[in-house]
């Protein structure tokens, strides 16, 4: 049986996500890959057990989690029942809908009915009465953004999630959805977005500075651009690595330009006394905005490997200048 290791809180590090009551770890465990019903449970189990006895409470899924789509959810759910139904209160558990789940017009975008039905099934499979956070996971190009957000709102209201959230927002319409919930009353959580040393597309866009404006938390997904800046692609592609199974990985970052810039980056994490996959997550974290970095892992080493990053995050702005100047080539 598990229990959580006692010393669990001594050397995470938990930042306010923006003026809200919430304390987020500056690490947390995304659920996308690795606990679907493809992949070996107790494995799966023993990355949930390493993140939680490392201080990480915050578990990150969606509807379309797998594969199958909806099993790391349902895994999730068996995981919880067994080990940490008496840590309920110690944890922040997420959830989110917006990409295609089911089938029909009513299986992904924006919706009420999308998000309301799709919320529920969620909390079926996790055996949970309700999330900590539900996310609107994708802005819908067509859904009134009154409608989606007003879904959020009654989520909440009904109990059926503490908080509200919007992830993959453009500033502009991050700014919209964050005036309507305002005005609703569910003052928007926190946003969920895409960023890392090869992915700064939000830096232009101004999402940052809305965020330190509205003072509205942020969650980096995709930290370690899916493990690229883990620093074990500089001498070729390792059996069973994410990028063996994908050849946009391989072709997007894995190039004579692209290991160039890694190989660059690594120089930099080196004299830093870090991995690269460390300082990638140290990086992240000196946006002032951001509450957590959200990593994925497929072992749990890689978890215990990516929490050291949290003894040196600071960095000198020659080693910032450094990263830009190889980042933005
Ligand atoms: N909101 C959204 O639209 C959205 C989209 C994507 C993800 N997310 C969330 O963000 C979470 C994280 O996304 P991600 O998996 O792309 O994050 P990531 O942290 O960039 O990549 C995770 C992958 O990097 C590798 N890795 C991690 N630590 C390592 C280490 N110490 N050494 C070597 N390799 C390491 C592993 O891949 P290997 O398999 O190669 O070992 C791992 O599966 C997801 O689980 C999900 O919760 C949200």
């Amino acid at each position: 049986m598990y229990k959580a290791n006692d010393q669990r809180y001594e050397e995470m590090k938990y930042n306010r996500c923006g003026r809200s009551g919430i304390k987020l770890p500056a690490i947390s465990l995304g659920l996308w890959q690795n606990f679907g019903s493809v992949n070996v449970y107790e494995n799966s189990r023993a990355m949930i057990h390493t993140a939680f006895d490392l201080g990480i409470t915050h578990f990150d899924l969606a509807n379309n989690y797998g594969p199958e789509p909806g099993s790391a959810e349902s895994n999730f759910g068996q995981i919880f029942a067994q080990d940490l139904k008496s840590y309920r209160d110690e944890l922040i558990i997420s959830s989110k809908a917006g990409y295609l789940m089911w089938d029909g017009p009513y299986g992904e975008w924006g919706s009420r009915k999308n998000l309301i039905a799709s919320c529920n099934q969620s909390l079926k499979r996790l055996g949970l009465d309700y999330v900590d956070i539900f996310y609107h996971h994708r802005p819908d190009p067509e859904t009134p953004l009154e409608e989606s957000m007003s879904a959020l709102d009654h989520i909440v209201r009904s109990g059926k999630a503490l908080y509200a959230g919007i992830s993959n927002y453009p500033a502009a319409r991050a700014k919209e959805a964050f005036r309507i919930l305002r005005e609703l009353g569910t003052p928007c959580l926190i946003h969920q977005l895409r960023y890392n040393m090869l992915a700064r597309d939000y830096e232009p866009d101004g999402l940052f500075d809305l965020l330190e404006q509205e003072n509205i938390g942020g969650i980096v997904f995709s930290p370690l651009a899916q493990g690229i800046l883990s620093g074990k692609y500089l001498n070729g592609i390792p059996a069973g690595s994410r990028a063996a199974f994908s050849s946009p990985l391989q072709e997007r970052y894995l190039n004579d330009a692209g290991l160039g810039k890694l190989r660059k980056l690594n120089k930099v994490a080196e004299a830093r006394g870090q991995s690269l996959a460390q300082m990638a997550i140290a990086w992240i974290l000196r946006q002032p905005s951001v509450a957590s970095a959200l990593i994925g892992a497929s072992r749990p080493e890689q978890i215990t490997e990516i929490v050291k990053c949290l003894n040196n995050t600071k960095f000198s702005a020659e080693e910032l200048q450094i990263i830009d100047q190889v980042t933005s080539c």
